[in-house]
């Protein structure tokens, strides 16, 4: 069978072809005072290769943390969401933990995977479906930070979220408050939210987690350097840059940085840009929150706190939130 996505992404009047996009992005980052590239760009094809890899190392605990709470919880869950309900995932990509949850969800009327790549959301459509033939598979082709409406064929049963991964932690604080409240508008009047959020722990599991030994976080990092060289005709020396990652105990998040190991200049897209030794590039941030803390993020944006499920080691979180 094959499942086309819809587009209900609101389309810009002069929409930007996104490898402008890309270089527009990098120029304006690189011209920073801190120098940054917006992590997005991480994820080409080798990126999000690089990427799956990471959630298997031994270090980084959060996937495999993650996927423990929601097969102990799902019953819970289950409980949680009134019949016939329709289900919507914020950045399906690979759809490996809402198989976990869906095992529990028997009664589910609709699954709604939202991600922006197209062929992946259209071939992970088809295997889910073989997978759960009585569940109706609506995927939307949208950058889920922006504005888009729900497809038709959606039961007339309450609508739920689903945002694993911790993804929420890679938004300042503000613009997280911002997008969950678009996640409420987007589900509309009654919703529940089901969020995974990694927790503050010890400074040494966290930075390890982000640095896994086999040094594949470190290449996922560097690939942003490559990338740009192959798609914006930069000659970035990608051996004179170091991955380094670290949690920032006062910010409560963890800084990606490529740090530059001596003084040189890289040519991109035309443009000359200056690093002196030890000047980094930052790339990313990934907040930890306490259980409150995200309860409190939460309530700003017009969510109320349902559930917190945890591990017996209290690393990660999965939280339901209902809409007042
Ligand atoms: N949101 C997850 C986290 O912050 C996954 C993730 C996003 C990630 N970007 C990353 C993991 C970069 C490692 C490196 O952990």
């Amino acid at each position: 069978m094959t499942i086309n996505p819809v587009f209900t992404g609101a389309t810009p009047l002069n929409p930007v072809a996104p490898e402008q996009q890309f270089r527009d992005d990098v120029l304006v980052g690189l011209a920073a005072a801190q120098k940054f590239i917006p992590a997005k760009y991480f994820y080409d094809e080798i990126g999000s290769d690089l990427f799956e890899s990471i959630t298997v190392q031994p270090e980084y605990y959060p996937t495999r943390t993650e996927i423990g709470i929601l097969d102990a919880s799902g019953p819970d869950i289950a409980a949680l969401l009134p019949a016939r309900a329709n289900l919507v995932e914020f950045g399906s990509g690979s759809t490996v933990k809402v198989r976990r949850l869906l095992t529990h969800l028997s009664d589910l009327a609709a699954y709604v995977p939202v991600d922006v790549s197209e062929s992946f959301l259209r071939s992970e459509a088809e295997t889910l479906s073989g997978d759960f033939p009585h569940l109706s598979i609506l995927p939307v082709a949208a950058d889920f930070t922006r504005p888009f409406t729900l497809p038709e064929g959606l039961s007339d049963g309450a609508v739920a979220g689903f945002f694993p991964g911790s993804t929420i932690g890679n938004f300042e604080p503000p613009q997280a408050v911002h997008l969950l409240a678009h996640f409420g508008r987007v589900l509309g009047r009654d919703a529940t939210l089901i969020v995974g959020v990694d927790l503050v722990k010890d400074k040494a599991v966290l930075d390890a987690a982000y640095d896994d030994a086999a040094g594949v976080t470190a290449g996922f990092n560097l690939n942003l350097l490559a990338r740009i060289n192959r798609e914006l005709g930069a000659d970035f020396d990608t051996s004179a840059f170091a991955h380094r990652a670290f949690f920032a105990t006062d910010a409560s998040r963890i800084e990606m940085h490529l740090v530059s190991l001596r003084a040189q200049d890289v040519v991109v897209a035309g443009r000359r840009f200056s690093f002196a030794e030890g000047e980094t590039i930052h790339t990313e941030n990934s907040y930890k929150y306490t259980i409150e803390r995200f309860r409190d993020l939460a309530d700003q944006a017009g969510w109320n706190a349902a559930k917190t499920w945890t591990d017996a080691e209290q690393l990660f979180s999965v939280h339901a939130l209902t809409r007042r």
